[in-house]
């Protein structure tokens, strides 16, 4: 079960909607501001995505979903939130502005995370001048209402303390938090991701391949392997009996070799992004971006869902948290709704705000 009990939503675009559906689809209510006008009509369409999605997971019916607010403040928005999801587009001083706004009027013991792609915490928390120590960056994949992975990091003034809050209350809503050791620009997912772009970039601009071929290169090939094992434990296996030292022996030389262009970024210019847009055009054969959405949420979920019965059962990588996080949504939806003074007990005495309130001692280093 969530231990958050109410949690706010700043910026409600394509990762703050993620964020607000994961949480109403959990029973939590959810209070957002986004000056965007077409901001619930946006809202909605993610959330009918996402309860589209979450019925697939649980034929039996969904938990009762949590109560959503819009507010006309970012202190009416955060006033009584203990969970506090900073969306707001990825400009350092925007989420300035933005982060200083919420500390100001946030409960003290509250936690906030960023969903930034690549800033880093130590240069965003100089903002909030009250509590900077309770920033973390919960960095989601979209779609943030099925993709499990957060990674979280802290800066220089975050205690370890609220990285452990942070990490429980992730955890509680089905994600899965990765700690990133050291904080640094774009953190893991994002280097990772960009370093792709980069050689997609560069095999698009070189017309070696479509985006069509370059995606069917992946999608049919090692896209099915990183999705179930990652890189290293498929490299791993792919070295034979003699596992990793053998496969780093044969390929080891071939960073030598010219197989990358990495180094080198081609020029951004408005060739290659027409180049690019009509290809992908091309590719999507008229299918609207709604309904490529509804085609990669039920991937997602077939995908997870035939990981989640591998292993005799138990479930393997994302497949086994998956079969965790639709026992834990059906037990809630199983559940008799509460009087409402009987959840409010009950969610008096839950442990967060106690465990929130202590952060004294700064991280080391
Ligand atoms: N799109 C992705 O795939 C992705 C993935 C992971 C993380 N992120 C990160 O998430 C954050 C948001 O990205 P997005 O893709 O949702 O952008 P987006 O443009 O879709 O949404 C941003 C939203 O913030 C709102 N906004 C602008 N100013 C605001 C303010 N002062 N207060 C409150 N809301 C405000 C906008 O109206 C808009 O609805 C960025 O930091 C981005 O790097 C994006």
């Amino acid at each position: 079960m969530s231990i958050i009990n109410k949690a706010a939503a700043i910026g409600g675009g394509v990762i703050g909607a993620g964020w607000v559906a994961r949480l109403l689809l959990n029973g939590i209510d959810v209070s957002i501001f986004d000056p965007d006008p077409e901001a619930a009509r946006k809202v909605g369409e993610v959330m009918k995505g996402a309860r589209r999605a979450y019925k697939q997971m649980l034929p039996d019916g969904l938990p009762k979903e949590g109560k959503l607010t819009f507010a006309k403040t970012i202190a009416d928005a955060v006033a009584d939130a203990d969970f506090i999801q900073e969306s707001v587009p990825e400009r350092l001083d925007l989420k300035h502005r933005v982060l200083a706004e919420i500390d100001l009027y946030a409960p003290a013991n509250a936690i906030v995370g960023s969903s930034t792609s690549g800033i880093k915490p130590t240069d965003m928390q100089v903002a909030m001048k009250k509590h900077p120590e309770r920033l973390v960056v919960g960095h989601p994949f979209n779609p943030v209402y099925l993709l499990p992975l957060v990674e979280i990091v802290g800066g220089q003034q975050t205690f370890p303390e609220a990285i452990e809050v942070a990490k429980e209350m992730y955890a509680s809503i089905g994600m899965k938090p990765v700690v990133i050791r050291k904080e640094i620009e774009a953190f893991v997912g994002d280097r990772l991701l960009e370093a792709a772009w980069r050689e997609a970039l560069w095999l698009i601009k070189d017309g070696i391949c479509t985006v069509e071929e370059l995606d069917d290169i992946m999608r049919y090939g090692f896209g099915l392997r990183w999705a179930q094992m990652g890189m290293f434990q498929v490299y791993r296996v792919a070295g034979g009996e003699a596992g990793m030292r053998h496969f780093m022996a044969q390929f080891g030389p071939c960073l030598k070799w010219p197989w990358t262009k990495l180094m080198d970024v081609p020029e951004f210019n408005d060739e290659l992004v027409d180049l690019i847009a009509t290809q992908s055009d091309d590719q999507a054969h008229g299918l609207s971006i709604r309904e490529l959405e509804k085609i990669r949420d039920d991937n997602l979920v077939a995908i997870m869902d035939a990981l989640s019965k591998q292993n005799k059962g138990k479930g393997w990588g994302a497949g086994a948290l998956h079969k965790d996080y639709t026992k834990q949504l059906a037990k809630l939806a199983a559940k008799k709704p509460a009087s409402s003074k009987a959840a409010d007990k009950a969610k008096a005495t839950k442990p967060v705000k106690a465990k929130a309130e202590k952060p004294k001692k700064k991280k080391k280093g």
